[in-house]
C-alpha cells in the first residue's frame, strides 16, 4: 500500500496531540480536602495527622485515597525564577517531603491552584506559568490537581483548562485533573477530554437546603446543589465525573442529614471527598463515611450517575443501576417529622431509559439489603415498609435472586 506524504505526517503528528491522562479516576475519586474545615489555615503537621487518621480510622481500607491541600499552601510570591514556593512557615520541609510522607502511607497527594492570576484566596495563580507549575507538581510527586477559576478576567474556560491539561501531560506524571469553574461554563458539555472531574456548582455549605449569599455568589446547601444539577447525568462515567463538591458530612448537620448527604453523593456517582476534621470526627460521622454498602454503590464499575424517580409527598426516591443487573435505591424523608414509607413494587415501573435498563419486579424477584443497617429487608415479593426519621434515608441494594 502506498501512503501519501500528508497522511504519513498526520499519523506521525498524532502522538504530539496532548490528551488528558487516561485510565485515571475510573471510579469517582475518594479522599479528603482541607478547604471546608480549615480554609487557608493548613500546615504540615495537620496534613500528616490527616494521613495518619486515614490509616488508623480505616478510611484507607474502605477506599479513601487522595489527601488534597486546597488554597493557602503557597507563599504570597513566586521565587526569582518564577517557581511556586510552599509557605515556609506552614510547610517548612516543602511539598516533596509531604508527598513522600503521604505516599509512604499508601495514599495519594493533591494540590490546588487556579487558572487566573491569583487564587481565590489571593495566592499566585498559574496564568502564564502553566508548564512551569506542572513541572513543579510532577517533581514533588503530586497525584491530583484541583484547578480553580478566580481572577481569570476574560479567559476562555475551555482553553484555559486545556492549557493546564496539556501542561500536566507534558510534565509526564499522571495527575488527576479536577476542574473547578463552579459549573459557570457548563463543563459537563466539554470537559470530558480535558479533566477527570468537574465541579458543577458554586461552593457547598453545611446545611440541608439553604442558600447563603456573598454578594456576587452564594454557597449552596445539599439539596440546592442536587436540584440544580440533577439533569446532567449523561456526562458522568469512568474517567469523567460530575463533582457535587467536597462533602460536609461531620460539619454540623444532624447525623440523619449527614447520612442522606452521603447516600446522595453515592447515588450521584460524585467524587467522595471528605471535608471534615478527621481528628475529632464522631463515631456516627465515621460510620457514615465508612459505610461500605454506600461506597460500593458510588464506586460501582458501570459508573452510571443515579436519577430522581419521584419526589411525591415529601419523599425523594432515587435510583442507580449497578453492575450485574443490580440496582441501588434511596428514599429520603424531606419532612421534619417521621414518615411511614410504603412502597409496593407491583405499582411501579422502574427503568433507566438513558441506559436501557429495567428493574423487572414482575418477572424476577430481587433480594433487598438495607445498606446503612447492613441487613436484609426481604424481597421485592412483598411491600417495602420502613419508618423514616426526619431528613433520614433508606438506602437499599436490589439483587436478582
Ligand atoms: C473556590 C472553590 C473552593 C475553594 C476556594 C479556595 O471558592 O470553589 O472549593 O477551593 O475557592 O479559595
Amino acid at each position: 500500500m502506498k501512503l501519501s506524504p500528508l497522511y504519513l505526517l498526520f499519523i506521525l503528528a498524532l502522538p504530539l496531540q496532548a490528551q488528558k491522562f487516561e485510565n485515571l479516576a475510573q471510579t469517582p475519586p475518594m479522599g479528603w480536602n482541607s478547604w471546608n474545615t480549615f480554609a487557608t489555615d493548613i500546615n504540615e503537621e495537620l496534613i500528616k495527622d490527616i494521613a495518619n487518621q486515614f490509616v488508623e480510622l480505616g478510611l484507607k481500607d474502605v477506599g479513601y485515597e487522595y489527601i488534597v491541600l486546597d488554597d493557602g499552601w503557597m507563599a504570597k510570591e513566586r521565587d526569582a525564577q518564577g517557581n511556586l514556593v510552599p509557605d515556609p512557615k506552614k510547610f517548612p520541609n516543602g511539598m516533596k517531603a509531604l508527598a513522600d510522607y503521604i505516599h509512604s502511607k499508601g495514599l495519594k497527594f493533591g494540590l490546588y491552584n487556579c487558572a487566573g492570576n491569583t487564587t481565590c484566596a489571593g495566592y499566585p495563580g498559574s496564568r502564564g506559568y502553566e508548564y512551569q507549575d506542572a513541572r513543579s507538581y510532577a517533581s514533588w510527586g503530586v497525584d491530583f490537581l484541583k484547578y480553580d477559576w478566580c481572577d481569570t478576567g476574560k479567559l476562555n474556560a475551555t482553553e484555559a483548562y486545556t492549557t493546564m491539561r496539556d501542561a500536566l501531560k507534558k510534565a509526564g506524571r499522571p495527575i488527576v485533573f479536577s476542574i473547578c469553574e463552579w459549573g459557570d461554563n457548563a463543563p459537563w458539555n466539554w470537559a470530558s477530554d480535558i479533566g477527570h472531574l468537574w465541579r458543577v456548582t458554586g461552593d457547598i455549605i453545611n446545611c440541608w437546603d439553604c442558600e447563603v449569599g456573598h454578594g456576587t455568589w452564594s454557597s449552596l446547601g445539599i439539596w440546592k446543589i442536587i436540584n440544580l444539577r440533577k439533569d446532567i447525568r449523561k456526562a458522568a462515567g469512568p474517567g469523567h465525573w460530575n463533582d457535587f463538591d467536597m462533602m460536609e458530612v461531620g460539619n454540623g448537620m444532624t447525623d440523619a442529614e449527614d447520612r442522606s448527604h452521603f447516600a446522595m453523593w453515592s447515588m450521584l456517582a460524585s467524587p467522595l471527598i471528605m471535608g471534615n476534621d478527621l481528628r475529632i470526627a464522631s463515631k456516627e460521622t465515621l460510620k457514615t463515611l465508612s459505610n461500605k454498602g454506600a461506597i460500593a454503590v458510588n464506586q460501582d464499575a458501570l459508573g452510571i450517575q443515579g436519577f430522581r424517580f419521584t419526589n411525591e409527598d415529601g419523599i425523594e426516591i432515587w435510583i442507580k443501576p449497578l453492575a450485574n443487573d443490580a440496582w441501588a435505591m434511596t428514599f429520603v424523608n424531606m419532612h421534619q417529622t417521621p414518615y411511614q414509607l410504603t412502597f409496593d413494587w407491583n405499582k411501579h415501573q422502574i427503568g433507566d431509559n438513558l441506559n436501557n435498563r429495567m428493574l423487572d419486579t414482575k418477572n424476577s424477584t430481587y433480594q433487598i439489603k438495607n445498606l446503612f443497617a447492613n441487613k436484609s429487608m426481604g424481597t421485592t415479593g412483598s411491600i417495602l415498609q420502613h419508618m423514616l426519621q426526619p431528613h433520614d434515608v433508606l438506602m437499599i441494594k436490589l439483587e436478582k435472586q
